[in-house]
C-alpha cells in the first residue's frame, strides 16, 4: 500500500490521522494493539495496513490468509466511550462498509452473512475480526480488522479455500488498485463505524436489504461446542440473528452460521 497515493484518494477524517502502511506484520489487529496500549485514547481512529501478514487472524481462532499484494488487511484501532450495546454492532458496521466500497469501486454486489462475513456469488469475499480487551473491569479500546480479497486468481487461494472464497477480480472481472480500494474502504469506514457507535439503529436498518438470508431458512449456528438449529426470522435491532426454535424466537449474539435447507426446499 503506497501511502502517499493513498493519502491523495483519502483526506483523514477523525479516521486515519495516525496512517500506518507496513510491507509486512504479523497482524495489523497486534499493531493496533500496540497502539492502543503505547497511547491510549489518542489512539482512538489510526488505522494500519499490511500488503501481507504473517499470522493473521480470523474469527472462532481460524487463520486469514494475506499473501502479499492480494488483499487488504487493515485493522482500525477505537478508544469508545459508548455503550455495550453500541460496540456489539461495529462489526456490523465493518462489513456494511466493506459492501458499500465493494459497490462503489467494482460495482459489485455483494450479500451480508450473519454475523460479519461478506458473500458475492454465495462465496466468501471479505471478513470482520473484533477483538477488545478489558484493564481491570474497564474497557481499554478494542480492534476492528478486515480482510478483503481483491486480486486473488483461484489458484492463490489454498485448496482448502477454493470452493468457499472469491475475490474482488474473480466476482466481477474488475482490477481495483488497492489504494483506490483502501481509500473508498475508509470513506465509508469513517461514516459507518461513526454510525455505529451511535447505536445500532441505523447500521441494522442500513444492512437489512444486504443479508443473504431470507425468512424461513433454517440456519445451524456453531457456538462455543453447542449448536442450535432454527428458522431465519430477522435480525433484531440490536444486530442479533433471530431464530425460532421450537417455536420459540431466540435472539444469538454469537456464532457461526451454516445454512441447512433453503426457505421452501
Ligand atoms: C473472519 O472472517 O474470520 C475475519 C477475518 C479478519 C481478517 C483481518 S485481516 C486484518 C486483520 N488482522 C488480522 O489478523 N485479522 C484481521
Amino acid at each position: 500500500m503506497n501511502r502517499d497515493l493513498l493519502l491523495t484518494l483519502y483526506a483523514p477524517t477523525w479516521l486515519g490521522q495516525i496512517l500506518e502502511c507496513h510491507e509486512v506484520l504479523a497482524s495489523t489487529n497486534d499493531r493496533a494493539r500496540e497502539l492502543l496500549d503505547d497511547m491510549g485514547p489518542r489512539a482512538h481512529g489510526a488505522v494500519i495496513f499490511a500488503d501481507s501478514q504473517t499470522g493473521g487472524r480470523g474469527r472462532m481462532g481460524r487463520e486469514w490468509q494475506s499473501p502479499p499484494g492480494l488483499g487488504i488487511a487493515v485493522s482500525i484501532a477505537l478508544w469508545p466511550e459508548v455503550s455495550a450495546e453500541a460496540l456489539a454492532c461495529l462489526p456490523l458496521a465493518g462489513s456494511l462498509a466493506v459492501l458499500q466500497a465493494l459497490a462503489e469501486t467494482a460495482g459489485l454486489e455483494s450479500h451480508l452473512k450473519w454475523p460479519n462475513d461478506v458473500l458475492a456469488d454465495g462465496k466468501k469475499i471479505g471478513g470482520i475480526l473484533v477483538e477488545s480487551r478489558l484493564q481491570g473491569d474497564r474497557a481499554a479500546g478494542l480492534v476492528v480488522g478486515i480482510g478483503v480479497n481483491l486480486l486473488h486468481h483461484e489458484a492463490d487461494f489454498p485448496e482448502s479455500l477454493k470452493a468457499t472464497a472469491t475475490s474482488l477480480l474473480l466476482a466481477s472481472g474488475k482490477f481495483v488498485a488497492s489504494e483506490s480500494f483502501a481509500a473508498c474502504l475508509m470513506g465509508r469506514l469513517s461514516t459507518c463505524l461513526a454510525s455505529g457507535l451511535d447505536g445500532p439503529r441505523s447500521i441494522v436498518a442500513s444492512a437489512a436489504p444486504h443479508w443473504v438470508h431470507a425468512p424461513g431458512d433454517t440456519l445451524r449456528v456453531a457456538l462455543a461446542g453447542t449448536e442450535i438449529v432454527g428458522t431465519f426470522a430477522g435480525i433484531g435491532p440490536d444486530g442479533s440473528l433471530q431464530l425460532d426454535v421450537d417455536g420459540k424466537r431466540r435472539a444469538v449474539h454469537y456464532g457461526d452460521v451454516t445454512r441447512v435447507r433453503l426457505a421452501g426446499a
